[in-house]
C-alpha cells in the first residue's frame, strides 16, 4: 500500500467549510430565547469564535462513513453549545476576565446571569439533540455532561494540592478528552459504524483530547495572553497543578518546591515571578516532557484509526493530532 498523501490545515478547512458554516447558523438559531439576556449572551459567545475543533471532529467522523443527513450539523452545534456552556461556567469558577481575546461573558454580564445562561445552554443543547430521536446519543451526552461537571468538581477539591500524575490524567480526561471522544463516537453513531469502529474512533478522540489539554496546560505556562486570548499563568494562580509542574516537583530542590508551593498556597505570584517558575520548569526539561507526552497521545490517536481505509476525511483526522500539538492558541 502506498503511503497516503498528507493534507494541510487549509484543505481540512475547505473540506468542512460549508458544514461548519451551517453549524454556525444552527448555533445562532439554537441560542435565541424570549428572554433577551439569554439571546444576547448566546450571540456574544457564538460571535467570539473559537477553533470549532469539536464540531470539526464530529463532522469528520460522520463523513468517514459518507453520512449525508442533517444530524451531523445539528449535533455539531450541540457539542459546540455544550463546550460553550462549560467555558461560561469555567470562567466564573476560575474568575477569568478574558476569553477568545475579549472580555469573558462573566465580566460583561456578571456571574449570576452567566450561571443561568450556562444552564440554559446545556438544556438547549439537549433539546436540539432530542431531535435525533436516538437514545444512544442522549445517553452519551448525559454521561458526558456529568463527567465534565464531576471533573470540574474534582479539580476544585484538589486545588492547591500536589496531585499525582494519575489523578491529573483522570481530571483531564473528564474535563476535555471525554468530550473529544464523544464527538467522534457521535459521528460514528450517525454514520452507522460497527461497535469496533465506534470504539476506535472514541479512542482516537480520547487520546487527541488528552494531548489537547496537556498542550493547553503548557500554553498556559508559556504563551502570551495576546496570542492565547485568555489569561496566562492562571493555572498555578488558581492552585492547579498541571503536567509540567508535576514533572518538576518530582525533581526539584526543596527551595524550588517551596516557590511553587507558595503560589499554589497564596493563589498568586507573591514574591515569586512567572519567570522564576519558567526557569525551574526549563531546568528540569519539564515543559518538554509534557509536550512529549502530548506527542505520544497524538501518535496513539493516529494509531487508533489506522484500520480505516484511506480517504480525504481520514487524512484530515491524521492531520488533527499535529495541529493540536503544534498550535499556539
Ligand atoms: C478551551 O478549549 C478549553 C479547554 C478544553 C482547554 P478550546 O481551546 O477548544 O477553546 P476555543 O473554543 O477554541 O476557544
Ligand atoms: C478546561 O480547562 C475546562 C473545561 C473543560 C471547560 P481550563 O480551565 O484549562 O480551560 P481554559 O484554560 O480556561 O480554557
Ligand atoms: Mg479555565
Ligand atoms: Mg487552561
Amino acid at each position: 500500500m502506498s503511503a497516503p498523501a498528507t493534507i494541510h490545515g487549509k484543505e481540512v478547512f475547505e473540506l468542512l467549510r460549508d458544514d461548519l458554516a451551517a453549524i454556525e447558523r444552527e448555533f445562532g438559531r439554537d441560542t435565541v430565547s424570549n428572554v433577551q439576556a439569554i439571546t444576547e449572551i448566546g450571540e456574544y459567545l457564538r460571535a467570539g469564535g473559537g477553533k470549532r475543533i469539536r464540531p470539526a471532529l464530529l463532522l469528520l467522523s460522520a463523513k468517514l462513513f459518507d453520512y449525508q443527513g442533517r444530524g451531523a450539523v445539528r449535533l455539531g452545534a450541540v457539542v459546540e453549545i455544550i463546550h460553550t456552556a462549560t467555558l461560561v461556567h469555567d470562567d466564573i469558577i476560575d474568575e477569568a476576565r478574558t476569553r477568545r481575546g475579549r472580555p469573558a461573558a462573566n465580566t460583561q454580564w456578571g456571574n449570576s446571569k452567566c450561571v443561568l445562561a450556562g444552564d440554559w445552554l446545556y438544556m438547549q443543547a439537549f433539546k436540539v439533540a432530542v431531535q435525533e430521536r436516538n437514545f444512544r446519543i442522549l445517553d452519551t451526552l448525559i454521561e458526558l455532561t456529568q463527567q465534565m461537571v464531576e471533573g470540574e468538581l474534582l479539580q476544585m477539591e484538589k486545588l492547591g494540592k500536589l496531585i499525582t500524575l494519575d489523578e491529573h490524567f483522570d481530571l483531564i480526561y473528564r474535563k476535555t478528552a471525554c468530550l473529544f471522544s464523544v464527538c467522534m463516537r457521535m459521528g460514528a453513531i450517525l454514520g452507522g459504524a460497527t461497535p469496533e469502529q465506534e470504539d476506535a474512533l472514541g479512542r482516537y478522540g480520547r487520546d487527541l483530547g488528552m494531548a489537547f489539554q496537556i498542550v493547553d496546560d503548557v500554553l498556559d505556562l508559556t504563551a502570551s495572553e495576546g496570542i492565547l486570548g485568555k489569561p496566562v499563568a492562571s493555572d498555578l494562580r488558581e492552585g492547579k497543578v498541571t503536567m509540567a509542574v508535576i514533572h518538576a516537583l518530582e525533581r526539584c530542590t526543596p527551595q524550588e518546591r517551596g516557590k511553587i508551593e507558595t503560589i499554589l498556597r497564596d493563589r498568586g505570584f507573591n514574591g515569586v515571578t512567572h519567570a522564576q517558575i519558567l526557569d525551574i520548569l526549563q531546568r528540569y526539561g519539564s515543559l518538554e516532557a509534557a509536550t512529549n507526552h502530548a506527542t505520544q497521545y497524538a501518535e496513539a490517536a493516529r494509531r487508533a484509526i489506522c484500520h480505516f481505509p484511506d480517504s480525504e476525511n481520514k487524512r484530515a483526522l491524521l492531520w488533527a493530532p499535529d495541529f493540536v500539538v503544534a498550535r499556539e492558541k
